[in-house]
């Protein structure tokens, strides 16, 4: 390292000069208002106060010179390099500011806006009222199961006691399975879910409480009353000591769950031949209650002012339903229902045509929402 030189003249030392540094110091200023950007201060920050600007290389000149000449040239150079970082400071300090306000601008998510989201479609009211219905079931105690759509003439006829002839199996209204080579299969779409019942107390250990939801199939023409393909909740219960005392507590159990506690419910005498004795279940009308009967100035819509609807039919198990699936009779004893879940629907949910139920049309079903 050479001496100091004491010769030296800060003045004569150019970048030492007073005018010099002030130079420096203004240009150092203006390029730093003048940065519009971080980007550009960063820049402006190398090239003003870095190790190779102008006022640092000048700071270096000042070791230099002769001591006495040190702090008149220090005080100029750091007065200027401090007051350089000042402007660096308080500009830096600016431009954030702007970038966070533009980025709260241009960054902004308007949450109101409307969104171009997908419809979520809703599942169908049959489903979702099947599953209502069988819940109903299951919160007393009884399992729900299936039995296949096409199903063998044996379990949907012969175990149910329709004798050969019995107008059921020959009337238009069973679809019948053609086997491969044209001739008869045995096969049918079954006509009802009375099968599944068969098929439960074959499989299953005694006692059984069970309900069997699902799609049955008769040749009817589509229209506001009646669809080809349609959907019941059968129940079955076969255990010791039963009696149709039990089978009135469960319908009015459903009823109460479904459309409401305090309804009456009454059996109407019919005949199944899977069941004897066999009956149609009432429900008193939900809407007039009965007030309608008989005030023609008053008419009810949903029980054509009878005071009373259908909701299905039910009966004391056959013994030979029991017999040809191989339960004791004189130790067990049952009863069935069949309820239809159309007709739930549509008492229960105020649809009017069948046709409804059966188009697929998303305004249809999505009117019933999300019900899971
Ligand atoms: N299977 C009958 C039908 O489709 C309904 C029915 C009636 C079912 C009485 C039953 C019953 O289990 O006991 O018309």
């Amino acid at each position: 390292m050479s001496a100091p030189n004491n010769q030296y003249d800060p003045v004569e030392v150019t970048p030492l000069h007073p005018d010099e540094v002030a130079r420096m110091r203004h240009e150092a200023l203006a390029a730093i208002a003048a940065a519009s950007t971080l980007e550009e201060l960063k820049q402006v920050r190398l090239a003003h106060a870095g190790d190779r600007s102008p006022l640092a290389l000048a700071n270096r000149e000042i070791g230099a010179l002769p001591p006495s000449a040190r702090a008149d040239a220090g005080k100029r150079v750091g007065g200027a390099r401090r007051e350089v970082g000042e402007a660096l400071k308080q500009r830096q300090a600016e431009l954030e500011e702007e970038r966070d306000a533009r980025v709260l601008v241009e960054e902004a998510v308007d949450v109101t806006l409307p969104t171009g989201r997908l419809p979520q479609g809703g599942r169908h009211p049959v489903t979702t009222v099947a599953e209502r219905m069988a819940d109903i079931f299951v919160g007393m105690g009884f399992e729900v199961v299936e039995g296949p759509e096409v199903e063998a003439e044996w379990y949907n006829f012969d175990a149910l006691n329709f004798l050969p002839d019995h107008p059921a199996r020959t009337m238009q209204d069973t679809f019948f399975v053609e086997s491969p080579s044209g001739g008869e299969s045995g096969l049918v779409l079954r006509t009802h879910t009375s099968p599944v019942q068969v098929r439960a107390l074959l499989e299953r250990d005694l006692p059984v409480y069970v309900v069997a939801p699902g799609k049955t199939f008769r040749t009817d023409e589509l229209d506001a009353t009646h669809t080809p393909v349609f959907h019941q909740l059968e129940g079955l219960v076969v255990d010791e000591g039963i009696t149709m005392g039990h089978l009135k507590g469960a319908i009015d159990e459903f009823v109460h769950g479904m459309f409401g506690s305090g309804l009456a419910t009454r059996f109407r005498p019919s005949y199944f031949p899977f069941t004897e004795p066999s009956a149609e279940v009432d429900m008193e009308c939900f809407v007039c209650r009965g007030a309608s009967v008989g005030d023609p100035a008053n008419p009810c819509r949903t029980c054509s002012s009878e005071g009373w609807i259908e909701v299905g039919g039910c009966g004391v198990v056959n013994p030979r339903v029991l017999t040809a699936a191989g339960v004791d009779t004189d130790r067990y004893s049952g009863w069935a229902f069949g309820l239809g879940v159309e007709r739930t629907l549509m008492f229960a949910r105020g649809v009017e045509d069948m046709r409804d139920m059966v188009e697929g049309d998303v305004r249809f079903t999505s009117a019933f929402g999300m019900e899971i």
